[in-house]
Formats: structure tokens, C-alpha cells, sequence
């Protein structure tokens, strides 16, 4: 059984007076029988201090980005051993902001995942289509070159998260549906097998991302093969994300 895997990405967003707030609201409202796994993803300036406010809460601490190298002459970056060393313990690579605004491409990212596993950070890796790409009937085409070019035998998925995030649902608030979010889902999931075997593909979890909120979180995440969301907007706010995680805990049967 996967568990749910709820996860919000604050984006550029949020100074540390509302970032703290906003943990410790969310400290005070999580059930205390938490049945899923509930992470954020905070700007990196804000990390060193919220490791301080997460403590000894199951919300687990994520970056959003990391370059590959572990230190040098690279201005501006932030390497995967100095997420650790704040106390993250998870690290989003691939987001469609980084592929689409900042020109990130497959080969870039797989070398940012084996840096980020090699550190000892989990990674939620981030797939999915453009509109372009969806009306052009190229999902899956899209799907598994991005699949393909970055996992496979080099990259152990023990530690990995996937999630499918179709770049038309991303801060539009037009959600794929139940079936849409399914049907990639399931692809996923298949291609996982191609490249690993059956029991990887069991295992990895494949959360959904764009436009979730409170309303729709549980219809999401009870179709079969999505096991979690990553969480942008609603994320920001204690009782959307609260919503969000009671809906995967209500998916669960909890
Ligand atoms: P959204 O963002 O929930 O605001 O659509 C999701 C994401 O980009 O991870």
C-alpha cells in the first residue's frame, strides 16, 4: 500500500514572519493520526529557520531546487549537501518552472537527481505535458522522453517520488480530471516498469500537481495510481493545505 504524500511547493513566495505562521498554523490543525506523509517546499532563505519550527513535527522540509555539484565557483546556487546541512531532507527537481522559465533540460536534471540521492535527500521529480503538447496528442510522447532521458538504471527510485504535473492545470485553476490525472498516472506507472521491473513501478509514488485544492483533493487522489499531490497555491494557506491533506487522508479511508 502506497501512502499518500502531500506536499506543498511555496514557490517565490511567502517572508519568513508569514512562513513561520503559517507552519505553526499547520502544526496546530494536522491530525494527530496522521495517515499520510505531508512535506513544504519553502524558498531556500527560509529553510535554516524553519528547520527550527518543523522540528519535532512530521512535516518534512523540502527545497525546490538544487544544482548538481557539491560546492565552488557557481554563483548564485545552492548544492544538495547544504539543503542537508539546514535539515532538508527532500528536494524538488524538475519543476515545470525550472524546465520552462529557467531552460532546465533532461540531461541537467538527471545529473541533479544523482547529486540530490547522493547527499542523502529523497527527490520528487517533476513530469508533464505543455497545453500545446496535450492538444497535440503528444502526452505520453512527452511523458516518456522525460522519463526516459533522466531515469533508469543509474538512478535507484527508493528514494524518488514522481510527480505529473500538466503544465496547463499548473496556478490555472483548471485541474485535470479524476480520469485525466489517472490515465497519466497509470502511463507513468508502466513506463516505470519498462525501465526498473514490477515492483518499482508498485512502489514509487506518483503524486498529482495543478490547481489542487481543497475541493477537488480527495477525487484526485482517490483514483488508484495517484498517491499524493504537490501543492502550489493552496499551499499558502493553513486551511487550504489542511483541507488538502484531510482529502488524502479521507481517500485513504481514513
Ligand atoms: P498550483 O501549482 O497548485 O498553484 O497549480 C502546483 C505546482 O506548480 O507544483
Amino acid at each position: 500500500m502506497r501512502r499518500k504524500y502531500v506536499v506543498g511547493n511555496w514557490k517565490m513566495n511567502l517572508v519568513l514572519s508569514e512562513a513561520t505562521a503559517l507552519v505553526e498554523g499547520l502544526k496546530d490543525g494536522l491530525s494527530k493520526d496522521l495517515t499520510v506523509d505531508v512535506g513544504v517546499c519553502p524558498p531556500f532563505v527560509l529553510l535554516a529557520p524553519l528547520s527550527k519550527v518543523v522540528a519535532g513535527s512530521p512535516i518534512e522540509l523540502g527545497a525546490q531546487n538544487c544544482y548538481f555539484e557539491p560546492k565552488g565557483a557557481f554563483t548564485g546556487e545552492i548544492s544538495p549537501q547544504m539543503l542537508k546541512d539546514v535539515g532538508c531532507s527532500t528536494v524538488i527537481i524538475g519543476h515545470s518552472e525550472r524546465r520552462h522559465v529557467f531552460g532546465e533540460t533532461n540531461p541537467l536534471l538527471k545529473k541533479k537527481i544523482q547529486a540530490a540521492l547522493a547527499a542523502g535527500l529523497k527527490v520528487i521529480y517533476c513530469v508533464g505535458e505543455k497545453l500545446d503538447e496535450r492538444e497535440a496528442g503528444r502526452t505520453e510522447a512527452v511523458l516518456h522522453e522525460q522519463l526516459h532521458e533522466v531515469l533508469g538504471a543509474d538512478i535507484s527510485l527508493a528514494q524518488v517520488t514522481i510527480a505529473y504535473e500538466p503544465v496547463w492545470a499548473i496556478g490555472t485553476g483548471k485541474t485535470a480530471t479524476g480520469q485525466q490525472a489517472q490515465d497519466a498516472h497509470a502511463y507513468i506507472r508502466r513506463e516505470i516498469e519498462k525501465l526498473y521491473n514490477s515492483q518499482t513501478a508498485q512502489e514509487v509514488r506518483i503524486q498529482y500537481g495543478g490547481s489542487v485544492n481543497a475541493a477537488n483533493a480527495q477525487e484526485l487522489m482517490s483514483q488508484p495510481d495517484v498517491d499524493g499531490a504537490l501543492v502550489g497555491g493552496a499551499s499558502l494557506k493553513v486551511n487550504d493545505f489542511l483541507g488538502i491533506i484531510k482529502g488524502a487522508m479521507a481517500a485513504t479511508g481514513a
